[in-house]
């Protein structure tokens, strides 16, 4: 098929949910992307902080392959080596006791949702709402679009599942007031990834996480895109000395493979009883023999470099301040967003700098996403924000 065929084809075949950019890619190589007609892309997004150890990465690869030619399938009726490998591998070292695995984000929020309930349920407490914030994005599912502080991704679904509040981020005084005795849990995002790389201030999180400790109520983090080296630490929790009951892994962990993870510790980490939650695919020997390469690389160094990349990655785009229609440059690690004035759009930008052949991402609030793979070089660093450079030079607002 040519590229006019694809997308025909799409146009034809597939549900109206994106709003696709005219590009389709035949292959990549680290943080190289490759279209139909042979051009050449810095990826800065990563298939939106996904791809964390680029494309066609040798180790990554070569697990993969061993692994489809073993097993990529065995239902969870049965034990599985790489999914008991991925377990002692992730687990190790942190504060979680136990964990679960399915295949995405929403699904692991979904699970977090039915943990926190099951948790109140098993201890005779009829507490059943859970707070989370304004512009917080948890995923599509019901219960997840619900728990989403986002009433466009939710409206037209209703009747939405019952016992959703969303207070202000980084609010500390509306939380307060929204906590009451029917309070489960709290989840947060420790930075707003869809709605514009927005982080939580420290003292929102720690006094968040003192309130939550004071009332018995679980501290939930949704690490699907913070989680797994994204911002230099193996959980964005880590930065505010925080110690969540339970946290949502996806994006990252499988490096490319669909796989999704929820870790909880303490009583939460016991609350599921046999038949309580399951999925068919979660866990499987192939996302599983996917994810362990990635867990064994960031323990081995990778996250160091996340670190490095991330102040080097920064400080280069600070450079962009001095551009008056630049309203804020923030993030951590290798998740950053440019905030931009209203006289540009986001997506106007993406479009030039990927015709530029540098592929960036949009966020909420009018934001430039920038989320590589961990292994992007600094000379493709220095390329992808030089062209930033000279196309804000060049833009007249
Ligand atoms: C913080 C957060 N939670 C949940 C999700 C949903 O993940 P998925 O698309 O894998 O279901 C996302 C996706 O962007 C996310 O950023």
């Amino acid at each position: 098929m040519d590229f006019r065929e694809i997308k025909e084809a799409d146009a034809k075949n597939y549900m109206t949910v994106f709003s696709r950019q005219n590009l389709c890619f035949t292959h990549g190589k680290g943080s190289k992307l490759y279209d139909t007609a042979g051009n050449e892309y810095i990826d800065m997004g990563a298939g939106i902080a996904v791809n964390c150890l680029g494309h066609d990465d040798p180790e990554l690869t070569a697990a993969i392959c061993e692994q489809a030619h073993k097993l990529i399938h065995v239902s969870n009726l049965y034990y599985n080596i790489p999914q008991a490998q991925l377990c002692e591998k992730l687990l190790d070292g942190t504060i979680f006791d136990r964990m679960f695995l399915c295949n995405s984000g929403a699904e692991a929020n979904e699970a977090a949702i039915k943990l926190i309930r099951k948790y109140f349920y098993n201890r005779g407490e009829t507490r059943t709402e859970i707070i989370t914030a304004k512009n917080s994005f948890h995923g599509r599912t019901l219960a997840t679009v619900t728990a989403t502080g986002q009433e466009k991704y939710s409206k037209p679904y209703a009747p939405l599942p019952s016992g959703f509040t969303h207070v202000p981020y980084n609010d500390f005084g509306a939380l307060k007031e929204a906590v009451n005795d029917k309070t489960a849990a709290l989840i947060l995002e420790v930075i707003q990834g869809e709605s514009g790389v927005l982080p939580a201030d420290y003292d929102y999180i720690v006094n968040a996480y003192a309130l939550c400790r004071s009332r018995g109520i679980l501290f939930v983090v949704d690490e699907v895109q913070t989680g797994m080296g994204r911002t230099g630490k193996m959980f964005a929790f880590e930065h505010y000395g925080i110690q969540p009951d339970i946290i949502t892994l996806a994006k990252g962990l499988g490096g490319g493979v669909p796989i999704g993870a929820l870790l909880a510790r303490g009583e939460a980490a016991g609350a599921f009883a046999p038949g309580d939650h399951g999925s068919t695919f979660g866990g499987n020997p192939l996302a599983c023999a996917a994810a362990c390469v990635v867990v064994d690389r960031l323990k081995n160094g990778l996250l160091r470099e996340v670190e490095q990349k991330g102040e080097y990655l920064l400080s280069k785009l600070s450079k962009l301040r001095k551009f008056n229609f630049i309203n804020d440059i923030r993030g951590k690690g290798l998740l950053v967003g440019v905030s931009l004035g209203d006289k540009l759009t986001n997506t106007e930008i993406v479009g030039k700098m990927a015709t530029n052949g540098v592929l960036l991402i949009t966020a909420g609030h009018n934001t430039l996403r920038l989320a590589p793979a961990y292994t992007i070089s600094y000379e493709e660093i220095d390329i992808a924000c030089d062209k930033l450079m000279d196309l804000f030079a060049r833009t007249n607002v």
